[in-house]
């Protein structure tokens, strides 16, 4: 199992940075960066992070597998997954949290979790793998950004109490560590048996371009298949547009 290093901070401006540095020293895996709030949280894409303090984890996790770089969204399958577990052990029932493409984790079909993984590649294998993850546990949205609210939500929010943020923390390194020793089996099956993404009607933002069509399954890379009008298109990187993956998008004909 995982041996975790904890270093906790009151705030960082993004535990990401905190841990690259120590990747870049030399740290073992393990390392996690633990902050209370962060002033630049950031999530896919330069997007921003909402980090209040004190309400939510945020976290970052350095991983040194010995995995070709062509794997390395097995880490988002894995920090997705482990935040799903964490959901269930907090007595959220599995019937209402699920995942959407690429790496959100959802509750009630809104975001309550976010991974974010960057990576240092030597050739074609991963030197270091830096694994973030953005866990509303009690986040209270009143004073987000209107889009953040729109999309958001925290486990307290759903479940209508608080709770306890350090054992929230303590399961969800666990649940993690458990889900990591399970390398070097694939996480894709277990990803794609709770991903909420596939058969449905998508559009998607990549790059400048709009892809529409229905989402045929995931590569073991972590592409997405879509099924368009003009034949299957292999996705890499790109965004979901949320109101498709509830039913309320486009009509394809
Ligand atoms: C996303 O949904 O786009 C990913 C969000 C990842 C947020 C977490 S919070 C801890 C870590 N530090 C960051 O700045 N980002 C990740």
């Amino acid at each position: 199992m995982m041996h975790y290093d904890v270093r906790r901070f009151a705030s960082v401006s993004s535990t990401m940075d905190i841990c690259r540095q120590l990747a870049e020293q030399g740290a073992p895996e393990g390392a996690v960066v633990v902050a209370d709030a962060q002033t630049a949280g950031r999530g896919r894409a330069g997007r921003a992070w909402y980090s209040p303090p004190g309400q939510a984890i945020y976290l970052s996790l350095l991983l040194r597998p010995s995995l070709p770089a062509r794997r390395l969204s097995w880490l988002t399958m894995i920090g997705a997954l482990a935040v799903l577990d964490a959901l269930d052990a907090l007595g959220v029932p599995p019937s209402r949290a699920g995942l959407k493409w690429a790496n959100d984790v959802l509750l009630d079909g809104r975001k309550v979790a976010g991974i974010l993984v960057e990576a240092a590649l030597t050739a074609d294998r991963l030197d270091y793998a830096v694994l973030g993850i953005g866990f509303n546990v009690n986040t209270d949205f009143g004073g987000a950004p209107e889009a953040v609210r729109a999309q958001a939500t925290s486990v307290r929010q759903a479940m209508g109490r608080a709770m306890d943020l350090s054992s929230a923390l303590d399961l969800l390194l666990a649940t993690l560590a458990g889900r990591y020793a399970r390398l070097p089996a694939s996480p894709l099956p277990a990803y794609v048996a709770r991903l909420e993404t596939l058969g449905r009607p998508v559009r998607l933002r990549v790059g400048d371009e709009e892809v529409i069509g229905v989402a045929e399954r995931v590569e073991e890379d972590g592409a997405l298949v879509v099924n368009t009008p003009s034949g299957p298109r292999r996705v890499a990187f790109g965004d979901l547009l949320n109101e498709c993956v509830h039913g309320q998008g486009q009509q394809l004909g």
